[in-house]
């Protein structure tokens, strides 16, 4: 057989489009496009009414102003997560200070404090209330004076000093109230450190920064850690109810006097009865490495 022309190609496609014979277009006579239209009208409304109706019921089982789950049915089971900064690189943890290291270092500290100083003006001064605010309808406000009273851009967040500032966060949780231990609850608890059961303050949600291994701990004691603009997160913050301009609290963790080129492997941990520390989960504590060029 032979092989079609161009020509002959063009012809037969040109009948395929309008057949004058059967006064077909694309094959169908002008009656079978008409009801294969109207089939596809009525498919397509069926369709668009369905979703509406599905979308509809869903939202009545929704409240404008409360989340649907909340606490342990939600799917962070009421457990906050903290994170810290700086973190140029997701692939690691480490923290690694050298002057190379500096621009990334300091952005990526920055860059969360930026957010911050945006939504701060929606906040008010909570620097002499002691516990939750239940039912606060303005949330509190960070004092920036105070949190970057050691650490700041002027130093670079510590790291041309060799003393790098990790900042920290407990990521919020709507309704979300912290169960502070007491400090006579604290003393019997077998999972608590000696050394945090003397320095502990019931009127916040403690932190404690940490070396992980028993030689971290040992290298970390020679140093000085400092907290900015305190040892753990105010009450006063909690809690979220989705106030306008809410905002987290912060936390600056200053390591000074480390010794260089040694690496310390640290955890930061956030002490509330209703934050439980899972490390594979990645909640409630952080883990971090610093290394000192
Ligand atoms: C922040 O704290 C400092 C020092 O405690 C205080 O002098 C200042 O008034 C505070 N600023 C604001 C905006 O609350």
């Amino acid at each position: 057989m032979e092989k079609p022309t161009m020509k002959q190609r063009l012809a037969s496609f040109g009948t395929f489009l309008y057949d004058s014979e059967t006064k077909q277009v694309l094959g169908r006579s002008g009656r079978s496009w008409g009801e294969i239209g109207i089939f596809y009208v009525i498919y397509y409304a069926c369709l668009a009414a369905f979703f509406a109706a599905t979308l509809a019921v869903f939202n009545q089982t929704l409240d404008d102003d409360n989340p649907k789950l909340q606490g342990s049915s939600s799917l962070l089971k009421g457990n906050p997560g903290m994170g810290f900064q700086p973190m140029p690189d997701i692939d690691t943890t480490l923290i690694y200070s050298t002057k190379e290291g500096k621009d990334e270092y300091v952005k990526s500290i920055e860059k969360v404090l930026s957010d911050y100083k945006l939504a701060n003006s929606d906040g008010v001064d909570c620097s002499q209330v002691k516990g939750i605010r239940q039912d606060a309808d303005k949330p509190c406000r960070m004092n920036f004076t105070e949190l970057t009273a050691g650490c700041n851009l002027g130093n670079s967040y510590g790291i041309m000093e060799g003393n790098p500032c990790v900042l920290l966060k407990l990521n919020r949780i709507y309704g979300w109230k912290p169960e502070i231990w007491t400090k006579a609850e604290i003393a019997n608890e077998e999972d608590i450190a000696e050394s945090i059961r003397n320095q502990y303050v019931e009127d916040r949600i403690w932190i404690d920064c940490h070396g992980e291994n028993p030689a971290d701990s040992d290298n970390l004691a020679k140093a000085t850690t400092t907290y900015y603009p305190q040892q753990g997160f105010p009450l006063a913050f909690y809690p979220y109810t989705k106030q306008k301009g809410y905002m987290s609290p912060l936390v600056f963790v200053k390591f000074s006097g480390l010794a260089k080129h040694l690496a310390y492997m640290i955890e930061c941990k956030a002490l509330a009865k209703n934050i439980a520390v899972d490390r594979t989960e990645k909640e409630g504590s952080v883990h971090f490495e610093l290394l000192i060029d």
